[in-house]
């Protein structure tokens, strides 16, 4: 069997429902292929949910996909000369159903949440479009540029490649998450004064990473400057290894010599404490 293929991109900050309309209409009309590249203020994610939700409600095909190719959706199309290299072919593609959902159990800042979510959504999203809890950005979308870090039972993890189902029963924090009582945290406290940041968005990663970071310091674990193959206590903690621990987070506006000012002097301040 042959489909015509809708691709979408977009990279939005908010929602907007006219924009989201305005594609489901083309969707309905039987159009097919409808392309919408790059327009501000579309919420990729509502979109790409609602057009899978509107192609399996009309018996459609609809295979949701992540990175920027936000959403496909198969639909049947007619054939097209064999000479047309726009035509795409695809096999036979399993249909969304009800099985793809899962009920999970999100503890988020000490908060239980009950979600009920696609199988393939990411932590991310959920976290952002769910729970409204927009500290962790989005900046890649490829687990490249550590904006969406926080923390997963203590451990840093990339939330936009982490699926929400996979955060089951976990204990999530997010820069939310870390001041107790409108008290900031030492590493946050260090930011500020140091001014380690100037636009902010790469900032709550940098914060959640950093507060991973030191603990895994603190436990000893080894980084790829650290000399030695198997050190026998923690590695003193310098410039060097500061920024090698901490260079899955980009700061694009190049902020890095205070950030790492921040982290060290947190290191070596209150015996550690983040
Ligand atoms: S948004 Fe997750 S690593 Fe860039
Ligand atoms: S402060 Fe702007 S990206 Fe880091």
């Amino acid at each position: 069997m042959r489909y015509g293929v809708a691709g979408v991109e977009l990279f939005g900050r908010h929602d907007e429902p006219a924009r989201i309309s305005e594609f489901l209409d083309g969707v309905r009309q039987g159009g097919g292929v409808r392309l919408i590249r790059g327009e501000p203020g579309v919420g990729k994610s509502s979109l790409m949910t609602a057009a899978a939700e509107l192609a399996l409600s009309r018996g459609m095909r609809a295979l949701r996909a992540s990175g920027t190719a936000a959403v496909r959706l198969l639909l049947p199309a007619a054939p097209r000369s064999r000479h047309d290299r726009t035509h795409c072919c695809q096999p036979e593609r399993t249909a969304m159903t009800d099985h793809t959902r899962s009920d999970i159990s999100l503890r988020v800042n000490e908060i239980t949440h009950r979600l009920s979510v696609d199988n393939r959504r990411t932590l991310l999203d959920a976290l952002r479009e769910d729970l409204a809890l927009t500290g962790p950005k989005k900046g890649c979308d490829h687990g490249q540029c550590g904006a969406c870090t926080v923390l997963c039972d203590g451990r840093r993890v990339v939330s936009c490649l982490t699926l929400a189902v996979a955060a089951d029963t976990t204990s999530v924090t997010t820069v939310e998450g870390l001041a107790t009582e409108g008290e900031l945290r030492p590493i946050q406290e260090a930011f500020l004064r140091l001014d380690g940041f100037q636009c902010g968005f790469c900032t709550p990663g940098q914060i959640c990473s950093a507060v991973g970071m030191l603990a895994e310091h603190a436990a000893g674990w080894p980084s790829a400057v650290t000399a030695g193959d198997a050190p026998d206590r923690a590695p003193e903690l310098d410039e060097a290894e500061v920024r090698e621990r901490m260079s899955g987070n980009l700061c694009r506006c190049g902020a890095y010599p205070p950030i790492v000012r921040a982290v060290l002097e947190t290191a070596v301040r209150d015996g550690g404490a983040v």
